[in-house]
């Protein structure tokens, strides 16, 4: 598979499983955390799924693209280890992660925390989305929608 493919699957997978929870989300209280905003495509998906709905994105630079930046107050810059506990208790709806770099010696580093920063940002039922798996007894894993790959992009709800 080239790259390019596997792009399109990352993506696909994305769009796809944030679309199949939406009603959920929308029923349920809280904000939206999306953590990894890059370019803000995914952001400016997420708004608008849930107009109206506060949606607080972390990146450790801001390279967004002009129309998909969030309100100062929406944006957090650093490093995503340190900056996301800061918001532990936040009861969000849904915490959306696209971190993943594709180089498997950065990325199993990133699977030994992001869980335990994931799991307090989330409320009870609340849903986790994430290209990293997401290994944690206080999450349990959902299938994902008819026609995204297995183990392409993952889907939880905190217990
Ligand atoms: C694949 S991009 C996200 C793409 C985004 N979904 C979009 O629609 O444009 C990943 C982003 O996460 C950020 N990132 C990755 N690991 C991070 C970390 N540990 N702390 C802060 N930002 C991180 C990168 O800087 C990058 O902008």
């Amino acid at each position: 598979m080239s790259r390019l493919d596997s792009h399109i699957r990352r993506v696909t997978a994305q769009r796809d499983i944030l679309n199949s929870i939406a009603s959920d989300v929308t029923g349920m209280e809280g904000p939206i955390i999306e953590l990894g905003l890059g370019n803000g495509r995914t952001y400016d998906h997420l708004r608008g799924l849930f107009a109206e709905r506060r949606i607080v994105a972390f990146d450790r630079a801001l390279n967004a693209f002009r129309g998909s930046i969030p309100d100062a107050e929406d944006l957090v810059i650093g490093e995503i280890r340190d900056t996301a506990a800061r918001f532990a208790g936040v009861e969000a709806a849904l915490v959306h992660s696209d971190i993943a770099t594709g180089y498997s010696e950065i990325d199993d580093v990133t699977a030994t925390w992001l869980p335990d920063i994931t799991v307090p940002l989330l409320r009870i039922g609340g849903f986790a989305v994430s290209g990293i798996p997401l290994d944690h007894e206080r999450l349990r894993r959902l299938p994902v929608p008819p026609g995204v790959a297995t183990d392409r992009y993952f889907l939880y709800r905190r217990l």
